[in-house]
């Protein structure tokens, strides 16, 4: 803590923590890390424990509500979210405005505020119910935007949302399905996705977690707030990393430069290049979710698509760093970037939606997180401090007097 009180005319003390390494902003029950021992957990249980069986949506309504669902918990969320899914007729025109080289994460966050317009009554969230109405419609309608949008940028038809479908072969559906044929989603695909979807739904107080309570925190509703959060993960240093990773990968594929070539540049803080999908704010050990992409790729990039050579230069890349004493000793290991790019690669997934599925995954723990701190007693608006650098002693000079 800096004593400022003869400094600046300001008359109390300040932390300054760059980045907030150091300040813990809330207490939250939603997801524990261990970023020493590489543990992850939501609500208490091991991210392995959802390796195998559950939905992406079970996984949802426990960061949102707290607790695993009951099966009639989930049906009935399962069926708000069937009612939910369409967006309005009128969005569709909002969709029309963008060129089709817009990015998607401009599309998704920009029609995320859009939603705030169409309901109103879901600005004040007086009870449970109310919160749940808005969650589902959010989780639903995001996942349309989501298919819209890279409809959109191919100028395709937009596919409506197939009442029987579950939730990720759904968002497949919208995206590949066409008029005349219908996307069938293989159960590898599905399966690996949403796993995908898990692994992204909730991490504490990152970046674009931290925005959503922050805009939150003003009284900002729900679709505002996480249209925020969009905005925030949209960068290459967080959720933009896995787009990053595939365009490092293919520079090297295309013979640009070589992975030992890559590393040695990373090292060089000169070159402004950092090896990306490594390193983070929190684990200093191995991220667990990369480490669980890393066996989905294994697994499914041979079955999809034979012999990626994207594949075999992440490995060679991982090797390399791993036996460097630049990584070993700033303990930078592959985070969950590093491999869901080439999964989604694998998957026929366009490089630029790779941060809009991020967004969908990211989803349920925003809207979590929201809501733990809109029910938190004394939460108070989020307002940092700084400590001012500039001049204190100046005065208005009128234009014709300055030179
Ligand atoms: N490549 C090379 N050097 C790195 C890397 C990297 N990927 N990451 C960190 N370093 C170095 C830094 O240069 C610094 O070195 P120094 O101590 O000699 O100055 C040291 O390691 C610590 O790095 P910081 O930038 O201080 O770490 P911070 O916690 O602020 O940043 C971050 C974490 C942003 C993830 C960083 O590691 C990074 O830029 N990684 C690459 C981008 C990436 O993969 N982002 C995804 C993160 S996961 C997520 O958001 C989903």
């Amino acid at each position: 803590a800096i004593d400022i009180s003869n400094l600046r005319g300001q008359t109390n003390h300040i932390t300054l923590d760059p980045g907030y390494g150091n300040t813990g902003s809330c207490e939250s029950g939603i997801t524990f890390i261990d970023g020493d021992k590489g543990i992850l957990r939501y609500r208490g249980i091991p991210i392995e424990e959802f390796a195998d069986s559950p939905s992406f949506i079970e996984v949802a309504m426990l960061l949102i509500n707290g607790t695993l669902p009951t099966a009639e918990e989930y049906a009935s969320f399962s069926a708000d979210l069937t009612r939910f899914a369409n967006i309005d007729e009128g969005m569709k025109y909002h969709f029309q405005g963008f060129p089709r080289a817009a990015p998607p994460m401009a599309i998704l966050s920009a029609m995320i505020n859009a939603l705030s317009c169409f309901y109103p009554e879901l600005h004040e969230l007086e009870d449970e119910q109310q919160f749940r109405q808005a969650s589902a419609r959010l989780i639903s309608k995001v996942r349309t935007i989501a298919a819209y949008a890279y409809r959109h940028s191919k100028g395709l038809p937009y596919m409506y949302p197939h009442p029987a479908m579950r939730y990720v072969p759904n968002f497949l559906h919208m995206m590949f399905s066409q008029p005349y044929e219908q996307y069938v989603c293989p159960e590898i695909v599905s399966k690996a996705l949403n796993l995908i979807l898990i692994l992204h739904a909730d991490h504490e107080q990152n970046c674009s977690t931290s925005t959503v309570r922050m805009v939150g925190s003003s009284g900002a509703n729900l679709f505002a707030s996480c249209a925020a959060g969009v905005c925030a993960l949209w960068g290459p240093l967080h959720g933009g990393a896995n787009v990053e990773v595939l365009n490092m990968l293919e520079q090297i594929h295309q013979g640009n430069i070589t992975p030992e070539e890559y590393v040695k540049l990373a090292k060089d803080k000169d070159s402004k290049v950092r090896l990306m999908g490594f390193g983070h704010r929190v684990y200093k050990n191995f991220d667990p979710r990369a480490q669980m992409l890393q066996k989905i790729a294994q697994e499914l990039v041979p079955v999809l698509n034979r012999n990626d050579p994207l594949l075999d230069i992440a490995r060679r890349l991982e090797e390399i760093a791993l036996s460097d004493p630049y990584f070993v000793d700033r303990k930078l290991y592959p985070n969950v970037d590093f491999y869901s790019g080439i999964i989604l690669r694998a998957m026929g997934i366009p490089t630029n939606m790779f941060t809009v599925i991020f967004a969908i995954g990211r989803l349920p723990g925003w809207i979590a997180h929201w809501w733990e701190q809109h029910q938190a007693p004394g939460s108070r608006i989020a307002r940092p401090r700084q400590i001012y650098t500039g001049t204190t002693n100046a005065h208005y000079l009128p234009m014709e007097e300055r030179n």
